[in-house]
């Protein structure tokens, strides 16, 4: 049997808990991992963690510049430097924040064969692996916004709460709270 996952949209539960270290990397992980890929490039994103189809598992996969790999029981062990940019996620549909992060980061995981390895990344794949290890601890990018986004935001993450994504152009939102239109 073949489980369908559906992308969890903010305001389901699954999207603000912890999930647990992974234990075992076997068959059923592989799998999850598979369909994990299926359903980051059906939606399509560069990034996807387990919680976002309602595994609590502390895993993701990505695919940015075709480079698509997982990361397993991922920690950041440093970071560096800060920046500030366009930010989406696929469980936060038409809204995008500008969101200041560390520019660097040096990255530990598990990768498939069960081997640790270590990564060090930069701009916008160092953005996207800390945006999906938040995704671990049950925090969102809307964890990150400043008084004033939350404030524009307010609104929008409303309506998204209660009706569920629509069509239509995204917004952006700068840290000052001013919407910059579709990114
Ligand atoms: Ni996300």
């Amino acid at each position: 049997m073949v489980a369908t996952y559906s992308i969890r949209v903010i305001g389901d539960p699954v999207l603000t808990q912890r999930a647990s270290e992974v234990q075992d990397i076997d068959g059923k992980l592989v799998q999850l991992i598979d369909e994990m890929f299926d359903v980051m490039y059906k939606a399509p994103g560069i990034g996807l963690a387990a919680p976002q189809i309602g595994v609590q598992k502390r895993l993701f996969v990505f695919d940015s510049d075709d480079d698509p790999g997982v990361l397993i029981n991922p920690v950041i062990k440093e970071s560096d430097d800060r920046w500030t940019f366009n930010e989406g996620c696929l469980s936060i549909p038409g809204l995008y924040f500008e969101i200041e992060r560390p520019k660097r980061v040096l990255i530990s995981a598990v990768d498939l064969d069960g081997s640790e390895i270590q990564r060090e990344v930069d701009e916008l794949q160092a953005r996207m692996f800390q945006h999906e290890l938040d995704h671990l601890d049950g925090t969102l990018m809307v964890d990150h916004l400043t008084d004033e986004q939350r404030k524009a935001a307010k609104k929008h993450l409303l309506d998204l709460r209660l009706n569920g994504p629509k069509k239509g152009p995204a917004i952006t939102i700068g840290r000052d709270g001013s919407l910059l239109g579709d990114p």
